[in-house]
Protein backbone atom coordinates (compact mmCIF):
# COMPACT_ATOMS: atom_id res chain seq x y z
CA UNK A 1 0.00 0.00 0.00
CA UNK A 2 1.23 3.22 -0.78
CA UNK A 3 2.12 5.87 2.19
CA UNK A 4 0.13 8.94 1.83
CA UNK A 5 1.47 12.18 3.85
CA UNK A 6 -1.53 14.93 3.66
CA UNK A 7 -0.32 18.47 4.38
CA UNK A 8 -2.73 21.26 4.33
CA UNK A 9 -3.17 24.89 5.61
CA UNK A 10 -3.38 28.76 4.60
CA UNK A 11 -2.30 30.31 1.37
CA UNK A 12 1.51 31.21 2.23
CA UNK A 13 2.45 29.33 5.01
CA UNK A 14 4.91 27.56 2.84
CA UNK A 15 3.77 24.42 2.19
CA UNK A 16 4.77 23.81 -1.41
CA UNK A 17 8.30 24.29 -0.29
CA UNK A 18 8.38 22.36 2.73
CA UNK A 19 6.27 19.48 1.28
CA UNK A 20 8.54 19.64 -1.96
CA UNK A 21 11.69 19.06 0.67
CA UNK A 22 9.62 16.49 2.50
CA UNK A 23 9.13 14.41 -0.56
CA UNK A 24 12.97 14.65 -1.68
CA UNK A 25 14.14 13.78 1.73
CA UNK A 26 11.85 10.26 1.52
CA UNK A 27 12.22 10.02 -1.85
CA UNK A 28 8.38 10.14 -2.43
CA UNK A 29 6.67 11.95 -4.96
CA UNK A 30 5.31 15.72 -4.18
CA UNK A 31 1.70 16.45 -5.56
CA UNK A 32 1.03 20.40 -5.50
CA UNK A 33 -2.81 19.84 -5.15
CA UNK A 34 -3.08 23.97 -5.99
CA UNK A 35 -1.77 23.65 -9.25
CA UNK A 36 -4.31 21.98 -10.38
CA UNK A 37 -6.97 24.61 -8.69
CA UNK A 38 -4.62 27.21 -10.59
CA UNK A 39 -4.56 25.32 -14.56
CA UNK A 40 -8.64 24.97 -13.86
CA UNK A 41 -8.55 28.90 -13.17
CA UNK A 42 -6.24 29.39 -15.69
CA UNK A 43 -8.65 28.02 -18.20
CA UNK A 44 -11.84 30.13 -17.05
CA UNK A 45 -9.77 33.23 -17.31
CA UNK A 46 -8.53 32.61 -21.49
CA UNK A 47 -12.32 31.63 -21.92
CA UNK A 48 -13.45 34.53 -20.41
CA UNK A 49 -16.02 32.52 -17.51
CA UNK A 50 -16.59 34.31 -14.62
CA UNK A 51 -16.36 32.50 -11.10
CA UNK A 52 -19.76 33.03 -10.34
CA UNK A 53 -21.55 31.23 -13.57
CA UNK A 54 -21.75 27.68 -12.32
CA UNK A 55 -23.12 26.34 -15.25
CA UNK A 56 -20.46 28.02 -17.75
CA UNK A 57 -17.86 26.38 -15.47
CA UNK A 58 -19.91 23.06 -14.59
CA UNK A 59 -19.87 22.64 -18.77
CA UNK A 60 -15.80 23.42 -19.15
CA UNK A 61 -15.09 20.98 -16.65
CA UNK A 62 -16.23 18.28 -19.31
CA UNK A 63 -13.99 19.45 -22.01
CA UNK A 64 -10.99 20.35 -19.66
CA UNK A 65 -8.49 17.71 -19.15
CA UNK A 66 -5.73 18.68 -16.78
CA UNK A 67 -3.38 16.13 -15.88
CA UNK A 68 0.13 15.65 -13.98
CA UNK A 69 3.31 14.79 -15.03
CA UNK A 70 7.01 14.59 -13.46
CA UNK A 71 10.02 15.56 -15.15
CA UNK A 72 13.39 14.89 -13.22
CA UNK A 73 10.92 14.17 -10.40
CA UNK A 74 9.46 18.28 -10.77
CA UNK A 75 5.76 18.29 -11.12
CA UNK A 76 4.38 19.97 -14.58
CA UNK A 77 0.51 20.72 -14.90
CA UNK A 78 -1.30 20.10 -18.34
CA UNK A 79 -4.09 21.70 -19.34
CA UNK A 80 -5.24 19.99 -22.36
CA UNK A 81 -2.16 18.97 -22.80
CA UNK A 82 -0.35 22.38 -22.22
CA UNK A 83 2.32 23.07 -20.17
CA UNK A 84 1.10 25.91 -18.11
CA UNK A 85 3.56 25.49 -14.84
CA UNK A 86 5.11 28.49 -15.35
CA UNK A 87 1.73 30.44 -16.24
CA UNK A 88 -0.35 29.63 -13.48
CA UNK A 89 1.76 32.00 -10.53
CA UNK A 90 0.28 34.87 -10.70
CA UNK A 91 -1.85 36.57 -8.11
CA UNK A 92 -5.01 36.88 -10.92
CA UNK A 93 -5.10 33.02 -10.93
CA UNK A 94 -4.81 32.53 -7.70
CA UNK A 95 -7.50 34.48 -6.64
CA UNK A 96 -9.55 33.07 -9.49
CA UNK A 97 -8.50 29.27 -8.42
CA UNK A 98 -10.08 30.04 -5.04
CA UNK A 99 -13.24 31.30 -6.24
CA UNK A 100 -13.50 28.55 -8.85
CA UNK A 101 -12.16 26.06 -6.50
CA UNK A 102 -15.52 26.55 -4.65
CA UNK A 103 -17.48 24.96 -7.19
CA UNK A 104 -18.62 21.73 -6.33
CA UNK A 105 -18.30 19.79 -9.85
CA UNK A 106 -14.30 21.37 -10.31
CA UNK A 107 -13.58 19.94 -7.04
CA UNK A 108 -14.99 16.14 -7.64
CA UNK A 109 -13.23 16.43 -11.35
CA UNK A 110 -9.85 17.54 -9.03
CA UNK A 111 -9.93 14.98 -6.30
CA UNK A 112 -10.81 11.88 -8.30
CA UNK A 113 -7.22 12.76 -9.75
CA UNK A 114 -5.39 13.26 -6.78
CA UNK A 115 -7.24 10.14 -5.07
CA UNK A 116 -5.66 8.34 -8.46
CA UNK A 117 -2.33 9.56 -7.47
CA UNK A 118 -2.10 8.61 -4.12
CA UNK A 119 -3.74 5.32 -4.53
CA UNK A 120 -0.27 4.19 -6.88
CA UNK A 121 2.60 6.19 -5.53
CA UNK A 122 4.19 7.38 -2.08
CA UNK A 123 3.22 11.20 -1.89
CA UNK A 124 3.40 14.55 -0.10
CA UNK A 125 0.68 15.90 -1.55
CA UNK A 126 -0.08 19.70 -0.45
CA UNK A 127 -3.22 21.66 -0.33
CA UNK A 128 -6.47 22.77 1.55
CA UNK A 129 -8.50 19.88 1.80
CA UNK A 130 -6.10 16.82 1.98
CA UNK A 131 -6.36 15.58 4.93
CA UNK A 132 -10.43 16.15 5.69
CA UNK A 133 -11.67 15.10 2.68
CA UNK A 134 -8.99 13.68 -0.42
CA UNK A 135 -7.44 11.33 1.72
CA UNK A 136 -9.09 11.07 5.51
CA UNK A 137 -6.97 7.76 6.10
CA UNK A 138 -3.65 9.19 5.20
CA UNK A 139 -0.78 7.99 7.50
CA UNK A 140 0.13 11.10 8.40
CA UNK A 141 -1.91 14.26 8.30
CA UNK A 142 -0.32 18.42 9.33
CA UNK A 143 -1.56 20.76 9.70
CA UNK A 144 1.08 23.77 8.44
CA UNK A 145 -0.05 27.46 9.70
CA UNK A 146 1.77 30.69 10.23
CA UNK A 147 0.28 34.21 11.03
CA UNK A 148 -1.24 36.62 7.74
CA UNK A 149 1.69 39.13 7.94
CA UNK A 150 4.29 36.67 8.29
CA UNK A 151 3.13 34.59 5.38
CA UNK A 152 2.46 38.10 3.86
CA UNK A 153 6.36 39.28 3.43
CA UNK A 154 6.95 35.53 2.42
CA UNK A 155 5.19 35.82 -0.50
CA UNK A 156 5.96 39.50 -1.15
CA UNK A 157 9.96 38.27 -0.92
CA UNK A 158 8.87 36.07 -3.04
CA UNK A 159 7.92 37.99 -5.83
CA UNK A 160 10.76 40.52 -5.83
CA UNK A 161 13.29 37.61 -5.54
CA UNK A 162 11.45 36.75 -9.61
CA UNK A 163 11.63 40.30 -10.44
CA UNK A 164 8.30 41.47 -10.31
CA UNK A 165 6.59 43.86 -8.87
CA UNK A 166 4.85 43.66 -5.41
CA UNK A 167 3.21 45.91 -2.79
CA UNK A 168 3.35 44.44 0.81
CA UNK A 169 -0.24 45.61 1.83
CA UNK A 170 -2.16 44.55 -1.04
CA UNK A 171 -0.30 40.89 -0.27
CA UNK A 172 -1.58 41.33 2.76
CA UNK A 173 -5.06 42.51 2.58
CA UNK A 174 -5.51 39.15 -0.60
CA UNK A 175 -4.46 36.52 1.89
CA UNK A 176 -6.68 37.67 4.24
CA UNK A 177 -9.46 37.71 1.78
CA UNK A 178 -8.44 34.39 0.10
CA UNK A 179 -8.30 32.59 4.09
CA UNK A 180 -11.80 33.85 4.53
CA UNK A 181 -13.21 32.32 1.35
CA UNK A 182 -11.07 29.43 1.48
CA UNK A 183 -12.22 28.54 5.48
CA UNK A 184 -15.62 29.47 4.91
CA UNK A 185 -16.96 27.91 1.58
CA UNK A 186 -19.53 25.53 2.01
CA UNK A 187 -17.66 22.62 0.11
CA UNK A 188 -14.64 20.83 1.84
CA UNK A 189 -13.71 24.47 3.13
CA UNK A 190 -10.29 24.53 5.01
CA UNK A 191 -10.00 23.44 8.45
CA UNK A 192 -7.36 20.98 10.65
CA UNK A 193 -8.16 17.52 10.43
CA UNK A 194 -8.82 16.40 14.15
CA UNK A 195 -6.68 13.99 13.94
CA UNK A 196 -4.17 15.85 12.21
CA UNK A 197 -0.58 17.84 13.76
CA UNK A 198 -0.34 21.72 13.85
CA UNK A 199 2.13 23.72 12.67
CA UNK A 200 2.73 27.16 13.65
CA UNK A 201 5.76 28.01 11.21
CA UNK A 202 5.60 31.75 12.24
CA UNK A 203 8.88 31.85 13.74
CA UNK A 204 10.37 28.55 12.35
CA UNK A 205 13.20 28.22 9.57
CA UNK A 206 12.52 25.56 6.41
CA UNK A 207 14.92 23.22 8.30
CA UNK A 208 12.98 23.42 12.02
CA UNK A 209 9.59 22.45 10.13
CA UNK A 210 11.32 20.03 7.77
CA UNK A 211 12.93 18.75 10.97
CA UNK A 212 9.74 18.65 13.07
CA UNK A 213 7.51 17.08 10.47
CA UNK A 214 10.00 14.19 9.90
CA UNK A 215 9.82 12.94 13.15
CA UNK A 216 5.84 13.32 12.70
CA UNK A 217 6.91 11.06 9.76
CA UNK A 218 8.54 8.70 11.95
CA UNK A 219 6.51 8.27 14.61
CA UNK A 220 3.46 7.03 11.81
CA UNK A 221 5.68 4.88 10.10
O1 LIG B 1 -2.15 26.53 -2.79
P1 LIG B 1 -2.50 27.50 -3.87
O2 LIG B 1 -2.40 28.93 -3.47
O3 LIG B 1 -1.76 27.21 -5.15
O4 LIG B 1 -4.04 27.22 -4.20
C1 LIG B 1 -4.84 28.08 -4.98
C2 LIG B 1 -6.29 27.98 -4.52
O5 LIG B 1 -6.81 26.71 -4.87
C3 LIG B 1 -6.51 28.09 -3.01
O6 LIG B 1 -6.71 29.41 -2.57
C4 LIG B 1 -7.73 27.24 -2.76
O7 LIG B 1 -8.90 27.99 -2.87
C5 LIG B 1 -7.72 26.25 -3.89
N1 LIG B 1 -7.37 24.92 -3.42
C6 LIG B 1 -8.35 24.13 -2.88
N2 LIG B 1 -8.07 22.86 -2.50
C7 LIG B 1 -6.83 22.37 -2.60
C8 LIG B 1 -5.78 23.18 -3.11
C9 LIG B 1 -6.07 24.47 -3.49
O8 LIG B 1 -9.49 24.56 -2.78
N3 LIG B 1 -6.61 21.10 -2.24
Amino acid sequence: MAFNIAIDGPAGAGKSTIARALAKRLSYIYVDTGAMYRAMALYLLREGISAEDSGRIEEACERVDISIIYEDNVQKVLLNGEDVSSLIRSEEVGNMASKSAQNGRVREKLVELQRQLAAKTDVVMDGRDIGTCVLPGADVKIYLTASVHTRAVRRYKEYLEKGMEADLAQIEEDIEKRDHQDMNREISPLKKAEDAVLLDSSDMTIEEVLDAMTAVCEKNK
